[in-house]
């Protein structure tokens, strides 16, 4: 293995330093650093972080592929600065066995750009009818830690105090997607102001709220881990806070296009603002921002959701909902809070890397530590072009936006996937 010396890198925003990696681990970090042999990376003017860790993956593989392969999707993940992800379940077969996940775990091996940590469905089939095979995912070679049916809400009460019940054992999480599904039927964006006036069925906040007011008690109640997905309205948020003020074992995430974008952007017709949960508007973009910062919310997660030209690019009412986050996703990070390192370190990285449970992520490079790490140019500024993202899909709403920050290398295990900003292999 190769031995790297980064030297002059900003670690989490602190002063220039260098960095020694051999055999896959940082062994000292320190300014004035020489190791004979090694290759030199010159950081000057960058930061590095741990590699950041998303707990909200689409890869579309199996059954999808025409949209996303694990491949691709986990090299659009190293492109944006990630070293792990998180795969969701709703693929085709749904990720509901011990078979199906193995097998997306074994693909991530083998293309060896992210660890990819498949999520197994907590329903058999996603059809919020029976419990999957919880215990056989969980003692599978993927050893799943995370359950979620998510593009679907286990709406069902009884179904859902089992399947949290259920992973207390092993203290697993149960992600769910919070959407009262009896409130959405049709729906098509966000239920206010916009959707009046341009006569599109509405997406009520309240069918958000409703089931993770639910959901906490269900928690609180059974002693479990809940985690709330795609977190997207103030109210939300008030009862997050709530909740986490009596002590429910909850955490929550955001995207970041739930962060940044708008209702408003439903008039272009473009089905590339489509999405689930909708965009919603302003007043919501400062709730989910404060409580991001003020850790209400414990994390940033894409909700990376590729899908193919034909699934996209028609109707608004026939289009899929789902947008690209991947390779954005420290852009967005960094247009919204600046450059508040240990903040983005802490909701990109460390904390998601906690609740996967994912040992050697997460961690500050130190002595000792694995190097799963990404190095970012916090003065570079690029205009994103969809035909040169890496995902095999070209669903971004931030087209020829100019966004701040890029990554300039990522490791894995003191490997790198990303150099000079293109990837390895
Ligand atoms: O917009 C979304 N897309 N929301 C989901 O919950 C599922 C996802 C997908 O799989 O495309
Ligand atoms: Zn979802």
């Amino acid at each position: 293995m190769t031995t790297y010396l980064i030297s002059n890198v900003s670690v989490v925003g602190g002063e220039p330093t260098d960095l020694l990696i051999r055999d896959g681990v940082v062994v000292e970090v320190g300014a004035g650093l020489a190791a004979a042999g090694a290759t030199v990376l010159d950081a000057t003017g960058l930061v590095a972080l741990p590699g950041l860790v998303d707990l909200h993956t689409h890869l579309r593989e199996p059954g999808r592929e025409d949209a996303e392969t694990v491949e691709s999707g986990s090299r659009a993940a190293a492109l944006g600065g990630y070293t792990a992800v998180c795969a969701m379940a709703n693929t085709s077969p749904v990720a509901d066995t011990a078979g199906v996940v193995e097998q997306v775990w074994r693909l991530g091996r083998e293309a060896g750009l992210v660890d990819v940590q498949p999520i197994g469905a907590v329903t058999v089939g996603l059809a919020g009818e029976r419990l999957a095979e919880l215990g056989a995912m969980a003692d599978s070679a993927a050893g799943v830690q995370i359950f979620s049916d998510d593009g679907h809400c286990v709406a069902d009460p009884r179904l859902m105090r089992r399947a949290l019940e259920y992973v207390k054992a092993f203290d697993g999480v149960i992600a769910q997607h919070a959407e009262e599904p009896r409130l959405t039927e049709g729906a098509q964006m966000h239920e206010g102001e916009v959707s009046t006036r341009l006569g599109l069925t509405g997406w009520p906040a309240v069918a958000e709220e409703a089931i993770i007011a639910r959901d906490v008690l269900l928690a609180e109640h059974v002693g479990s881990r809940l985690h709330v997905c795609h977190v997207s309205t103030a109210g939300s948020v008030e009862v997050l806070r709530q909740a986490k003020a009596r002590g429910v074992r909850v955490t929550a995430e955001v995207t970041p296009h739930h962060l940044l974008l708008t209702d408003e952007r439903a008039q272009t017709y473009d089905p590339v603002f489509k999405v689930n949960p909708p965009l919603r508007t302003a007043a919501d973009i400062a709730a989910l921002r404060e409580a991001l910062a003020d850790g209400v919310i414990d994390v940033i997660a894409t909700d990376h959701a590729p899908h193919a030209v034909e699934d996209k690019e028609c109707e608004w009412a026939y289009a899929r909902p789902g947008m690209l986050g991947l390779e954005t996703a420290l852009s967005i990070a960094l247009d919204v809070f600046g450059p508040r390192w240990d903040l983005i370190a802490e909701r990109m990285s460390r904390t998601p890397a906690r609740i996967a449970g994912l040992d050697g992520h997460g961690l500050d490079p130190a002595p000792g530590v694995p190097a799963n790490l990404t190095l970012v140019d916090p003065a570079a500024r690029r205009v994103i072009e969809p035909a040169e993202l890496a995902s095999r899909s070209r669903n971004t709403p931030y087209a020829r936006m100019t966004l701040p920050g890029r990554i300039v290398a990522t490791f894995l295990r003191g490997e790198p996937t990303v150099l000079d900003g293109k990837a390895v292999k």
